[in-house]
């Protein structure tokens, strides 16, 4: 009995203060105030959790087809990735530091995610970050399967690869 009251009492208390800690302003927002620890690695798992549940739709074409890994580059780099993400042999905008949560490094992800994942995250964006969602803006699926097929090969992609690929 005695803990089920400590239990409301600290119910009525958490339903009392958390509307004002954030409705009265003092949750901070700004971009330069890091997450506590506990925040970040939840929002990392939510992350990934909700990317593996919603990344169902699969390729229409071969992903391995060099004419596609090729064509996504020139997709990739007309695109405005370049400027968050860099891309072999070019850097990221100087800005792209300061987005918090930052641009992860594409050719380590690639190693971590499946090429249906990466057109997810392309397709549909993540809320709460500077990531764009591409289909938003009239980008089409199959432009952005070769981005994902090209991003899927980003860790064997010399500069040189990239250069002649999205050479006009
Ligand atoms: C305005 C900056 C910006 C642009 C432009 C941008 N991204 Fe991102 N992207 C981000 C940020 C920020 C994250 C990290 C989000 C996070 O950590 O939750 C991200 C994450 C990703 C991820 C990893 C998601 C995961 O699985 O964890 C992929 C893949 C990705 N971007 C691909 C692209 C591609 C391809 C393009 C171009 C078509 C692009 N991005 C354009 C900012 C950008």
């Amino acid at each position: 009995m005695r803990l089920l009251s400590a239990i409301g009492i600290l119910a009525i208390i958490a339903a009392i203060a958390l509307p004002i800690f954030f409705f009265g302003g003092f949750y901070n927002v700004a971009a330069t105030d890091q997450h506590f620890g506990i925040v970040s690695w939840a929002l990392d798992r939510v992350r990934m959790a909700s990317i593996t549940h919603h990344a169902a739709e699969k390729p229409p074409v071969s992903l391995d087809d060099p004419a596609v890994v090729q064509a996504g580059a020139k997709e990739f780099s007309e695109h405005g990735c370049v400027s968050c993400h860099g891309a072999p042999g070019a850097t990221w905008a100087k800005f792209s530091e300061a987005l918090y949560p930052s641009p992860p490094d594409l050719s380590e992800i690639a190693k971590e995610r499946t090429p249906e994942q990466i057109f997810w995250v392309v397709k549909h964006g993540l809320k709460f970050t500077g990531m764009p969602g591409f289909s938003a803006i009239g980008v089409k699926d199959d432009e952005i399967w070769k981005i994902a097929a090209f991003v899927k090969k980003l860790p064997s992609v010399s500069e040189a690869d990239y250069k002649a690929w999205t050479a006009r």
